[in-house]
């Protein structure tokens, strides 16, 4: 479990950026911090396009600005929307689940939290010992 400090400064970072997405079309704003192993923090907000499938999550940005910079171990990872009932979408929990399990800390911009781990907002993820399994499936058949 992350100290409260940690969850402190991780909430305060989700709640920074929050304010920077760029979400004309929803009009719903995310703000999202990752904090690693090395307790390096990356953060993301939700972007939205006018060609509507082009957007991506907070969650997303931000697990992609860590992952860029070298980083593949993290604890936690903080979301925060307009209201403490956000928890991250079926796509970004699954894009987390390639890593080791973390806490979800959800916020709003006034800093109330709702916690979880990963692994119960995601049972039974789908995960690389299926692919891995395939492909050495696919080799001895050759
Ligand atoms: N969104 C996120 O950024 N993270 C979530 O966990 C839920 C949804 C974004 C996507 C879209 O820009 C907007 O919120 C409304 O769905």
């Amino acid at each position: 479990m992350i100290s409260n400090q940690e969850k402190k400064i991780l909430v305060q970072n989700a709640i920074k950026v929050y304010k920077n997405a760029y979400a004309p079309y929803s009009r719903y704003k995310v703000g999202a911090a990752i904090l690693t192993d090395d307790d390096n923090i990356y953060t993301g907000s939700n972007f939205e396009s006018a060609a509507f499938g082009a957007g991506v999550c907070a969650e997303r940005v931000a697990l992609g600005t860590a992952l860029s910079k070298g980083e593949r171990k993290f604890k936690a990872i903080c979301v925060c929307g307009n209201n403490v009932n956000i928890t991250p979408c079926g796509v970004c929990r699954q894009a987390l689940a390639e890593f080791n399990d973390i806490e979800v800390i959800c916020c709003d911009e006034h800093g109330n939290t709702k916690e979880y781990f990963l692994s119960d907002l995601l049972p039974y993820s789908f995960d690389s010992k299926q692919v891995i399994y395939n492909i050495i499936k696919w080799h001895s058949e050759k």
